[in-house]
């Protein structure tokens, strides 16, 4: 039965040790990958300028500008991207993951709580000062939290990959059509629990 069962199942785990292999950004036979509408680039390409003059974060709600390979073509096959985040007094950047990157979030200005849950369910924490810079491992749930309500914060934040991904907790337990039904039992509670943290998320 057992023996059945792993041969059953055995291209499906050789598939996924395969995934496994590859969610890396892997690596490039050329110095940079350009775009085939393009002819020839020249320094104009590897220059992004998204990051000039950022508004700040309008009706409290935190600003975050990325640059990654869908806003900066040139990161493609580089494992690199950033985002700047720009926290208005009292903002939080919810629980998410990145699944295909490890973040270091380098502190500018103000101070910023940040935390991670390892897959042991261990809260790791920290108050950073501006200059400080924190290591979130690939792929853990972690949320940075701007605890001053008087003054504003930013941060930097650099991704090992070209295109990181964010799966926000809330928006994908939520905010996604999943049956009140089987939330309610995942969470213990009762479906009108459900119905009403349900209605301050947006299905997309
Ligand atoms: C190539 O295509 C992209 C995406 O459609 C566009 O943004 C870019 O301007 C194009 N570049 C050239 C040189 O045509
Ligand atoms: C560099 O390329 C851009 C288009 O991507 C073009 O507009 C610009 O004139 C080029 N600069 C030089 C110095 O050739």
């Amino acid at each position: 039965m057992a023996l059945n069962f792993i041969q059953s199942f055995l291209p499906l785990l050789l598939v996924f040790a395969f995934i496994d292999a590859v969610v890396s950004d892997p690596d490039i036979t050329s110095d940079f990958i350009t775009p085939a509408n393009f002819s020839s680039v020249n320094g104009t390409f590897f220059t992004f300028t998204g990051f000039r003059d950022l508004p700040d974060p309008i009706q409290g709600t935190l600003m975050v500008t990325k640059a990654g390979l869908v806003e900066f073509p040139a990161l493609d096959g580089q494992s690199v991207s950033m985002a700047i985040l720009k926290f208005p007094p009292g903002g939080i950047n919810p629980p998410h993951t990145h699944p295909r990157a490890t973040e270091l979030l380098f502190s500018v200005s103000g101070t910023l709580e940040v935390a991670f849950v390892d897959t042991k369910n261990i809260l790791y924490t920290k108050q950073l000062e501006a200059g400080d810079m924190f290591v979130f491992p690939k792929g853990l749930a972690h949320y940075q939290y701007n605890r001053n309500h008087q003054n504003p914060a930013i941060a930097i934040s650099a991704f090992g990959s070209a295109n990181a991904g964010t799966v926000s907790v809330p928006n994908s337990v939520f905010g996604t059509g999943i049956d009140d039904a089987i939330l309610a039992k995942a969470f213990k509670t009762d479906i009108a629990t459900i119905q009403k943290i349900k209605s301050g998320i947006a299905i997309p």
